[in-house]
């Protein structure tokens, strides 16, 4: 059995990241709902157990906790922020509320010898984020950090392998955090690393191939880096038993059905069918303005497409997605966890379920730049590899509003603009996503001696490192400048370009 590391989530959006940060450990890390039972968790033998943040407050009388026996099972556990607090609440410890909350960079000092801290100097920068704090450690803990605000900034029970720490080490601004997940990993939970993207592929294809057996695989390529690994890995897995299927859904960016043909027949050469059914997509999308209602139908008519497909190929038994870890865990919230659902990414939340194919996903426990490295260790060509995450229902979902063939042609000519305005200066500017979104609104122009009333571009440019947060990029003013002009003169029907300033949150990437 593979080594792991269970992160149990009281819905941080940190939980994705103390899992990453984690596996760049070489320790393979998965979420789990903090309601899981100890005897389930035992079953998975889970390495250690980190205990998440979250918003809520150990002082509120309902709060989230866990099954009270993991505590005694004698597992390592950390808990961080909230999983720190909960840890001094559960065994006796006393806590106080926080009527502010203390949010940024601060020092602690270290005291005593701890494994956790091993290699560290006296005093080290963390970051804090929090309310409540813990004032007195329960029976068995010693103090081995603090701040001049914070008496009980780090805690252990060394001989019962528990750890606490008020700050997050997994984020980028405690500069030794790393070291610290590192230490617990190997000196407290006695972990040995080892987990690769090699190693990945290897299981990976071990897996397909004995799930596969002498059955066929059908394999929708959207044009994304997820699909196309996926395809690589089935085509290393099992050759031509797979057949990927690019499915023309009149929804994709300029000139797309072009390259991804080119690539897959000549660059990577892999069975590759490439299906055209524009009509049929936009068909069903008439009249539709609502974004799940739009990602459902997509879902539904891609499943139609593949059973037509799956029929006429004969013999295909199984569906393969590039369905990613953070799909996973933002829809696994709509059966309770304790993060919102906030889109039904068509791929998971909107399959249908009278699903005749049995379905294979071997993204489903990575995050997006483990998807890339994984991609290169296959030797894809570097466009598919680089390419920017593109949402399964296509421009559907940047169509705000009805999708027609005529908003299509204007947001693919438009969208056209960005990409080459964008990718000239890609490499400087570290954008994860640049796209156009076509509004539903008009507004009032003059163009030449003439009053125009047409449609309105934005334009969405983010960096992030996992689709997970994202932050708007401060694009050059003269680089703005040249696409709004490019936009506003060479598309017909669009008279104003405005630019999108939201973070994720609390917006989202993609504007549906
Ligand atoms: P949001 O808009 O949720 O997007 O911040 C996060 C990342 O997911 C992509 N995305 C989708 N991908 N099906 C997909 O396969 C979808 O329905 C979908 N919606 C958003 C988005 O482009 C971004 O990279």
């Amino acid at each position: 059995m593979r080594e792991s590391v269970a992160v149990l989530d009281f819905g941080s959006q940190y939980a994705q990241l103390i899992t990453r940060r984690i596996r760049e450990c070489g320790v393979y890390s998965e979420i789990l709902p903090h309601t899981i039972s100890a005897h389930d968790l035992a079953a998975l033998a889970p390495k250690a157990v980190v205990l998440s943040g979250g918003p809520a407050s150990v002082m509120e009388a309902e709060h989230p906790s866990i099954d009270s026996e993991l505590l005694s099972s004698g597992i390592p556990i950390l808990g961080i922020c909230y999983g720190h607090q909960l840890m001094a609440h559960a065994l006796g410890g006393s806590l106080l509320r926080g009527s502010n909350r203390e949010y940024g960079p601060a020092a602690i000092h270290i005291k005593g010898t701890t494994p956790l801290f091993s290699g560290l100097g006296g005093t080290t920068d963390v970051w804090m984020s929090h309310g409540d704090h813990v004032v007195v450690p329960p029976p068995g803990f010693e103090i081995i950090a603090y701040t001049s605000s914070c008496p009980v900034a780090a805690m252990a029970d060394h001989a019962r392998n528990l750890y606490g720490v008020q700050f997050h080490p997994e984020v980028i601004h405690t500069p030794q955090g790393m070291k610290m997940i590192n230490n617990f990993l190997t000196s407290v939970a006695g972990c040995t690393g080892g987990w690769s993207m090699a190693g990945f592929i290897q299981e990976s294809i071990d897996a397909i191939r004995s799930e596969v057996k002498g059955s066929r695989v059908i394999c929708g390529l959207s044009g994304g880096v997820d699909s196309a690994v996926v395809a690589a890995l089935l085509n290393e897995a099992i050759g031509d038993r797979m057949t990927a299927i690019f499915v023309d859904n009149g929804l994709l960016r300029s000139g797309e059905v072009d390259e991804i043909r080119n690539i897959f027949t000549r660059l990577y050469p892999l069975n590759l069918d490439v299906v055209h059914a524009q009509d049929l997509f936009i068909d069903q999308l008439r009249g539709i303005t609502d974004p799940e209602d739009k990602r459902k139908i997509i879902g539904k008519v891609f499943i139609d497409v593949f059973n037509n497909e799956a029929a006429r190929i004969g013999g295909a038994e199984f569906l393969a997605q590039g369905t990613l870890y953070p799909d996973i865990i933002e829809s696994r919230s709509a059966k309770g966890g304790p993060s919102a659902t906030i889109k039904s990414h068509h791929n998971v939340g909107g399959l249908p379920k009278d699903i005749t194919f049995k379905l294979i996903e071997p993204l489903k426990e990575l995050f997006k730049d483990e998807v890339r490295l994984l991609g290169q260790e296959l030797g894809l060509p570097e466009t598919i590899v680089d390419r920017q995450p593109f949402p399964g229902p296509g421009l559907a979902v940047r169509i705000i509003g009805e999708v027609t063939r005529e908003n299509l042609a204007i947001l693919q000519e438009a969208d056209q603009r960005v990409q080459e305005e964008i990718s000239a200066c890609n490499e400087i500017l570290d954008i994860w996503q640049a796209f156009a979104v076509l509004l539903p609104v008009k507004s009032v122009g003059v163009m030449g001696d003439e009053r125009t009333y047409a449609n309105v571009i934005a334009i969405r440019a983010v960096s992030s490192l996992d689709g997970m947060t994202a932050d708007w990029v401060k694009l050059p003013y003269d680089l703005l400048g040249r696409i709004s002009s490019r936009i506003i003169n060479e598309v017909a029907g669009v008279n104003r370009v405005v630019y999108d300033i939201s973070s994720k949150p609390p917006s989202t990437i993609e504007w549906e």
